[in-house]
């Protein structure tokens, strides 16, 4: 039976999610080149993990990874390894945990300035639990450090 309030089994809400995304995936580009500014801006210590990183390559793969993320919501048992095996490379990457927690600000800031007005209170809490489901799925994979 479909879920009544908007929502799949596993709390997100995938619909709006995938909505949001489509809406913004005409200015793809314009987002992650804003994440990078703005964790680069507020987050100046993790610049030098990414100092031998080709970065118009590396904003196509965040890019393309959140719409593999976002188009598998639905799928967890593609989406968990996944991430999991993505986790497990951003130990060698350095990423450790509180660096998650700073990727995902920036990255709800971007979001909201890219979608603009589109923006709203309900956008922003289900691409923040996805957010944090995705991150969680990360660490995971990274084991304990
Ligand atoms: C949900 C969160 C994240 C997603 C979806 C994500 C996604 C990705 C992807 C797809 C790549 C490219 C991997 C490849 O080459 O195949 C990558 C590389 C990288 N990420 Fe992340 N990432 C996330 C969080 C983080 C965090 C928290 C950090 C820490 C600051 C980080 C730092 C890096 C670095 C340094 C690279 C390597 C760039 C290079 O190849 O030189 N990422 N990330």
């Amino acid at each position: 039976m479909a879920p009544t309030n908007g929502q799949e089994g596993n709390g997100l809400k995938v619909e709006v999610l995938r909505e949001s995304l489509r809406a913004i995936s005409h200015k793809g580009d314009e987002l992650v080149a804003t994440f990078y500014d703005i964790l680069f801006t507020k987050y100046p210590q993790v610049r030098p993990m990414f100092d031998s990183t080709r970065m118009p390559e590396q904003r196509a793969k965040l890019l393309r990874s959140l719409v593999v993320i976002v188009r598998n919501l639905d799928k967890p048992g593609y989406l968990a390894p996944y991430l999991q095996g993505l986790g497990k490379m951003h130990v060698a990457y350095g990423a450790q945990a509180a660096h998650y927690d700073a990727v995902g600000e920036c990255l709800l800031q971007a979001m909201a300035k890219t979608a603009g007005p589109m923006w709203n209170d309900e956008l922003a809490q289900a691409w923040a639990d996805a957010y944090a489901a995705a991150a969680g799925l990360m660490k995971q994979g990274a084991g304990p450090n």
